[in-house]
């Protein structure tokens, strides 16, 4: 099979469904393959790392994206992630990166430990009380998504009492990341871009008038003196950014974590007893089965290469972030889930510049939530079948019942 092959399987229902047998076939034709007129698929963990570290392969902008996609800027979805962060290129980038990290500090993200805690163990009452009777609990409803969403709405002042609409919201909106989309599924996410839209234009009027000690206040205060710093529609964007990707990914680190401990109840032994610790789990968890699999670049100069392959410039390329992960060149047994391992780097956080600004605030939630869990519940089962949700970029879980009597 070819890289063209490759790809085309992955983003079909047996690559939602499992992309590693064809990891495993795309790391047999070398670090770098190519996979269509113009496009690369990087595989090789030092590859894809290479690509994520050099600021001349930048992310495609709303031009290449029409080129592409032809259609895309008539989606409400694509352009208001296009205007965030993410999809940005030099300078502004870097301008919205210093603006956001000066906001989202590492001191904030450690003050928030004792709130996580807290949160962590609330939660856990509430599953016990509703698995008191034997009856099944669905992990990702009661925990996995109602921890990282309540810490993120902490962290940006959204109201407790909005936080439950945005499971589905940020789902809708998170298939337009999608390599493929079909028509529906464009139009589900292009109404909730609208609807979050209208949440946070309400929200940041509200911190406008009366500022509070969160991150939508400091955004909305810096973007009034400092108009040219965030345009109206970038703070909307990034708002909407921080609370999609503050949570949808760490929900999917939650239960492709205990999924995993189910399949390796040595792991969840030795988290019991010390042997593992929590944080060599979190980094094998996030390296052997990534909530982010994949993302793309293009070449923004001449003379580039991938690996040895020439990129010319506009050339795009897929990073496989999940298949560097289990690049057999990097690891040892890539395919045994041994959170015992050392020095792993997954790339699962991205690399570079656009290195995820919520790295360490989901290490710190997993690393806390994940012991005390298994520490609750030690008779912590599977209750009937688990279901994958259908993607292939943010790969996780829709449903996990447990046993959590
Ligand atoms: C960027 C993964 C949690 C906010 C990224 C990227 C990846 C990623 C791979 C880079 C994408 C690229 O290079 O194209 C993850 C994973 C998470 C997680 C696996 C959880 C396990 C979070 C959290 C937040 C967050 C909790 C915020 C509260 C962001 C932001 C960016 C980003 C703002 C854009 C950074 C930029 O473009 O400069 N994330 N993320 N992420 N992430 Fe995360």
């Amino acid at each position: 099979m070819d890289g063209a092959a490759i790809i085309e399987q992955l983003v079909g229902p047996d690559g939602r469904a499992d992309p590693y047998p064809l990891y495993e076939l795309a790391h047999g034709l070398g670090p770098v393959a190519p996979c269509g007129p113009g496009v690369l698929m990087a595989v090789g963990h030092h590859a894809c790392d290479q690509v994520l570290r050099n600021p001349a392969f930048g992310v495609p902008d709303p031009v290449q994206r029409e080129a592409w996609e032809p259609g895309f800027a008539d989606h409400p979805a694509k352009v208001l992630l296009s205007r965030s962060i993410l999809e940005r290129n030099p300078p502004d980038h870097g301008r919205m990166r210093s603006l956001i990290s000066s906001v989202f500090t590492a001191r904030r993200v450690a003050a928030l430990e004792p709130a996580v805690t807290a949160a962590v163990h609330r939660l856990l009452d509430t599953m016990a009380a509703q698995g008191a009777d034997g009856s099944p609990v669905d992990f990702m409803d009661a925990f996995a998504f109602r921890l990282p969403v309540g810490v993120v709405c902490e962290l940006l002042g959204v109201p407790e009492a909005d936080r439950h609409r945005f499971r589905g919201l940020a789902s809708d909106l998170t298939a337009a990341l999608e390599l493929l989309t079909d028509d529906g599924e464009l139009a589900t996410a292009d109404t909730a871009a609208e609807e979050l839209s209208d949440y946070f234009t309400r929200l940041a009027a509200a911190r406008r008038a009366h500022p509070q000690d969160d991150l939508v206040s400091a955004l909305v205060q810096v973007g009034a003196a400092q108009p040219e710093l965030l345009s109206g529609h970038e703070l909307l964007a990034n708002l909407v950014l921080l609370l999609v990707a503050g949570f949808e990914t760490t929900t999917n680190l939650l239960g492709n974590a205990v999924a995993l401990l189910f399949d390796h109840p040595e792991a969840a032994a030795g988290l019991r007893s010390g042997a593992v610790t929590p944080a060599g789990l979190t980094e094998e968890v996030l390296r052997h089965d990534s909530p982010v699999q994949l993302t793309s670049r293009i070449a923004l100069a001449e003379g580039l290469d991938v690996g040895g392959v020439p990129a010319p410039l506009g050339t795009g390329v897929f990073v496989l972030l999940g298949a560097a992960n289990r690049d057999p060149a990097r690891y040892e047994q890539p395919a045994r889930f041994d959170p015992t391992r050392r020095d792993s780097h997954p790339l699962s956080f991205g690399g570079g510049p656009h290195y995820c600004l919520g790295a360490q605030l989901a290490r710190l939630e997993a690393r806390i939530a994940l012991p005390a869990l298994f520490a609750r519940f030690p008779a912590l089962a599977p209750a009937g079948r688990a279901e994958r949700r259908d993607r292939l970029v943010l790969r996780g879980y829709r449903t996990l019942p447990v046993r959590a009597a």
